[in-house]
């Protein structure tokens, strides 16, 4: 193994490090009300101890109506109750801090919640001071929206305000409606709670739609979808070219990392950047932009090597020299890995997160993946995501990968008490539980953590140039640094690379780790495997 060089400048955090996002509301209850909150994160950072975590993102905690559960806020600058106080934010950061565990926050800076102080009095008349804080426009002459944009959830981007007679546009719920990014007191209002978080010792923020804050200033129609154009340009019969994506988005970014830059020490931007591989790298700037975006062609990619393969190549050849990519196969939109990627089986849940640990860039986990936990399919009735109530049985919303964690074999199953209905239902938590998997060697929460140790205590695999391997069919071979080898069968067949000499640190298979390699390296239908090389 090639250990940490003592002599080298170490890599900023959370380069070097894992994150993983918590969704709040499903991660640990501490008050029996059926939601989890802050206080249930606070007693919950030994897990993040162990398992080696450096930063922590929440979904939103701040004020909302929960339209769309936290993606709606009312306050930027306060707590939702459910969730707790300001002091238990306090606490948090302070308990974490003494852990060397950074907190995150989530800023949702595009639109806000309908009933937050700032649109009610946007809406309350045409010659309100605030009008221009948000996206009004006359209707058509025959009464129609102002133009053809459709909200990313369905629908028009407009909504008729019948009592001042326009239109305000909205790219996702009606009750979400989006802020004028030209305005500069939009901007000031938000350099605001950016330090408003950052004085209170939150190190970064994972920022919402990030690429759609700015619309175009004349709302032009967007054009309509080719036969080229991806899924969601095809879904929705446009391309998002000017309701998104707009490049005036870049001068509200690098205003945000001026500040960001301005702490000590500088905090962290991490942008959802749904684009494609090609925009992707203007997110980073010249290093004065986003520090992180996450790359959604690689989390909507099939498990397949030849496309993995080809995603994560494309990515390093797009983006600037000095940007980090972010890996991450879950998150609270996209489902998690262990079932899409997966499948529900967990030989490929364990070469997935073999993968995305031992990738260079930060992995970003999402609750549950470091015990291989599925998707739980959440019965009609019970849906609380508005896409689901809306579009179920065509698509049952987002409810499925932000059912509670599973902490342990019990009533409540350790997320919350025993009696207590749990605001999202939980999965059988005896199939699938933290306090099981950490006394079992051969666990998925075992494998991550041996791997999140290992990325820790090996340069090669923190910082190491990533090199891919000629290999074919369901195998994906790279070389990390000049000590070790990555090697991931996506398939069932087995595989084989020849010429390999060393040792397997850790394979999915727990039996092989510590084998010699002289020779061909085998591995079974599934199987990963991390080797240090020539270490014989
Ligand atoms: C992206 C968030 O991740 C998602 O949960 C939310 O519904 C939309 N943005 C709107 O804020």
């Amino acid at each position: 193994m090639t250990p940490v060089d003592p002599g080298q400048p170490p890599l900023p955090w959370w380069k070097g490090g894992v994150l993983y996002q918590i969704y709040p509301r499903s991660f640990a209850d501490s008050n029996g009300d059926g939601n989890g909150d802050i206080r249930g994160v606070i007693e919950h950072l030994d897990h993040f101890s162990w398992l080696g975590i450096d930063g922590v993102w929440l979904s939103p905690v701040t004020r909302s109506p929960n339209a769309d559960w936290g993606y709606d806020v009312t306050d930027f600058c306060a707590v939702q109750p459910d969730f707790g106080s300001m002091e238990d934010v306090d606490q948090l950061i302070a308990d974490a801090g003494r852990r060397d565990i950074r907190i995150l926050m989530d800023l949702v800076p595009n639109h806000t919640s309908d009933q937050h102080p700032w649109f009610l009095e946007s809406r309350s008349s045409r010659t309100s001071p605030r009008r221009d804080w948000y996206l009004w426009a006359d209707p058509k002459d025959d009464g129609s929206p102002p133009n053809n944009w459709v909200s990313s959830f369905g629908g028009p981007a407009w909504t008729l305000d019948e009592s001042t007679g326009q239109y305000y546009m909205h790219n996702h719920l009606a009750e979400q409606p989006d802020l004028n990014w030209w305005n500069d007191e939009v901007r000031e209002a938000f350099d605001a709670v950016l330090r408003f978080w950052f004085d209170r010792g939150v190190a970064g923020f994972r920022i919402d739609v990030c690429n759609a804050i700015i619309k175009d200033a004349d709302l032009r129609d967007n054009p309509p979808a080719t036969a080229e154009d991806d899924f969601e340009a095809q879904m929705f019969g446009q391309r998002s070219v000017y309701n998104a994506n707009r490049p005036e988005v870049h001068d509200v970014i690098r205003r945000w990392r001026r500040i960001a830059d301005s702490y000590d020490p500088p905090r962290v931007l991490i942008g959802e950047t749904p684009v494609h591989l090609d925009q992707l790298g203007a997110y980073y700037g010249n290093g004065d932009e986003l520090d992180l975006a996450f790359n959604f062609p690689f989390i909507d990619s099939p498990l397949e090597a030849e496309k993995m393969r080809r995603i994560v190549a494309e990515t390093w050849m797009r983006l600037p020299e000095a940007a980090w990519p972010a890996w991450t196969g879950s998150n609270h939109d996209m489902s998690r890995l262990a079932t899409r990627w997966a499948k529900d089986d967990p030989r490929r849940a364990r070469v997935a997160v073999l993968m995305l640990l031992a990738l260079r860039g930060t992995p970003v986990l999402y609750e549950g993946d470091e015990i291989g936990l599925p998707n739980r399919h959440v019965p009609h009735e019970q849906l609380r995501d508005p896409l689901g109530v809306r579009f179920w049985p065509h698509y049952e919303g987002r409810d499925a990968m932000r059912t509670p964690m599973p902490w342990r074999n019990a009533p409540g199953g350790g997320f919350t008490d025993a009696g207590v209905t749990p605001w999202l239902p939980l999965d059988d938590p005896g199939s699938c539980n933290v306090e099981d998997q950490r006394t079992d060697p051969g666990s998925m929460l075992q494998l991550t953590h041996d791997l999140i140790h290992l990325r820790r205590d090996t340069d090669d695999l923190q910082d190491g140039a990533y090199r891919p391997l000629e290999t074919d069919g369901g195998l994906w071979a790279w070389q990390r640094g000049g000590g070790h080898l990555v090697a991931v069968n996506l398939s069932d067949d087995p595989a084989s690379l020849p010429d390999v000499s060393g040792r397997i640190v850790i394979a999915t298979d727990r039996a092989r780790d510590g084998a010699e390699l002289a020779g061909d390296l085998r591995l079974a239908g599934w199987e990963g495997a991390v080797i240090a090389l020539g270490a014989r």
